[in-house]
């Protein structure tokens, strides 16, 4: 079966992410007459698109037969795709981070840095992201009673968590925050290097490469450093880290950075900007995590579930077999809509409500499986801590002025979030 032209033609719209209530409909529409069908699209090769919770997880447990490096990871136009392929000497992929590996590779590239990301080794952290949250907090009461929390804040604060965690001296952040956003901003006139949204042209494709590259040579001399210098941050990990006793390959290693520098914080400042803008629409809501901190996780996943920052990833069948009563193909390309799952009603009841008090709250905006995100715990407490910082100082706040997203259909979260506030 083919989905409805003008619902495949709305998920792949980046402009539709940014609208948000677009998208929604467009899946809420595909969960209840096609929840698990083909998108044919000209500029596309043919994706199934799984829209439901179930079905999603179902990929992403059978890591083995659902590959993520065979094809690309992220939705691509066959135009794009042939550029990049040409580039990377036939390979779909302009960076090889554990997103884009199979097993054996991604076991053993995991389990390098995992206990880094584990909450025990977190615990160490928690004293030093305290301190960095609150000079955070106290740069936003400085400000008065405005702020655009998105840029002011939410954009500033995982970012200065993450390349501390790294390693990158504060001097450079500025230059990874408008790299990410160069890469993850693509289609958005207002973040993309080439500053058009001509997505999934050539153009496009040597423009993401121009951005690769520029972070490739930073995290190359940061490389040398290490492996002369080994200092106690992830950079030297990654520097002087063994597979099966040999150093990481140059492409493995520049793209484990990239990939920490990226969504190690964008994801974050997302979710952070986005709750911030749903207390702000919904002053109930804020008075009950005001009135009970205990609510502060509550806060954490529904925000998370509420803004799923990641759109998708792409999965490629390996094998011929049957999903949801579906025949995929052996090399059959799977598009996993996160939002989808994030508002599936046979999950969530009420899921177009943004609920601090929603429980069970088992959304599936970290994804599942093998892949599920090495760094989610540190994103978790990134934010408990700030929210616990600001609430203790944050008394109301409204909205100044209309929110906007950024428009991509891979990683997008609000781009500005005008607030008025009082805090003491
Ligand atoms: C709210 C914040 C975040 C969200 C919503 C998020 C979401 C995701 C998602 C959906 C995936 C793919 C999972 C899958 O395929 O099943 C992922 C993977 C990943 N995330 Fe996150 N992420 C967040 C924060 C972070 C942070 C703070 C880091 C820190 C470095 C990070 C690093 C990674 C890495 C390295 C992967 C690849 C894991 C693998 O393929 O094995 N993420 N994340």
């Amino acid at each position: 079966m083919t989905i409805a032209q003008d619902l495949a033609q709305t998920i792949v719209d980046p402009y539709a992410y940014a609208d948000g209530q677009r998208v929604d409909e467009a899946f809420a529409r595909l969960r209840r007459e096609s929840p698990l069908d083909r998108a044919e699209l000209e500029a596309f090769d043919p994706f199934w698109v799984v829209t439901r919770h179930a079905d999603i997880k179902e990929v992403e447990r059978q890591n083995d037969l659902f590959h993520n490096g065979d094809r690309s990871t992220v939705l691509t136009t066959i135009e794009a795709d042939r550029r990049v392929r040409a580039m990377m000497g036939g390979s779909p992929h302009l960076v090889r981070a554990l997103v884009q590996m199979d097993n054996p590779d991604h076991f053993a590239y995991r389990h390098l840095t995992q206990g880094s990301f584990a909450p025990q080794s977190l615990r160490a952290l928690e004293a030093r992201i305290r301190e960095i949250a609150k000079s955070f907090v106290e740069r936003m009461a400085q400000m008065g009673e405005r702020c655009d929390f998105a840029r002011d804040i939410a954009f500033l604060y995982p970012l200065h968590v993450v390349m501390e965690v790294i390693g990158v001296p504060e001097a450079d952040e500025p230059r990874m925050l408008k790299l990410t956003q160069e890469l993850f901003g693509g289609a958005d006139p207002d973040l993309s290097r080439s500053g058009d949204s001509a997505l999934g042209t050539d153009a496009a494709v040597d423009s993401l490469q121009s951005v690769v590259a520029d972070f490739m040579t930073y995290f190359n001399a940061m490389t040398e450093d290490r492996r002369a210098n080994p200092r106690n941050d992830l950079a030297s990990v990654i520097a002087n880290g063994k597979i099966n006793g040999a150093p990481l390959g140059h492409l493995e290693a520049m793209s484990y950075y990239i990939i920490a520098a990226t969504a190690g914080h964008d994801t974050t400042s997302s979710t952070t900007a986005g709750a911030l803008w749903a207390l702000a629409e919904r002053p109930a809501q804020f008075a009950k995590v005001k009135a009970n901190p205990a609510l502060i996780s509550g806060l954490i996943e529904e925000s998370i579930r509420w803004v799923t920052p990641v759109k998708h990833f792409m999965r490629t069948a390996t094998a011929d077999t049957e999903l949801a009563g579906r025949k995929i193909a052996k090399g059959d390309w799977l598009m996993l809509s996160y939002p989808s799952g994030n508002r599936d009603e046979a999950v969530f009841d009420n899921p177009f409500e943004f609920d601090v008090e929603r429980m069970p709250n088992r959304h599936v905006a970290f994804g599942y499986g093998a892949h599920v995100c090495l760094g989610q715990h540190l994103a978790r407490m990134e934010m408990r801590i700030l929210w616990e910082e600001l609430f203790a100082r944050l008394d109301r706040v409204e909205l100044d002025g209309t929110p906007r997203n950024m428009a991509a259909s891979f990683v997008c979260g609000p781009k500005t979030v005008p607030i008025r506030f009082k805090m003491h």
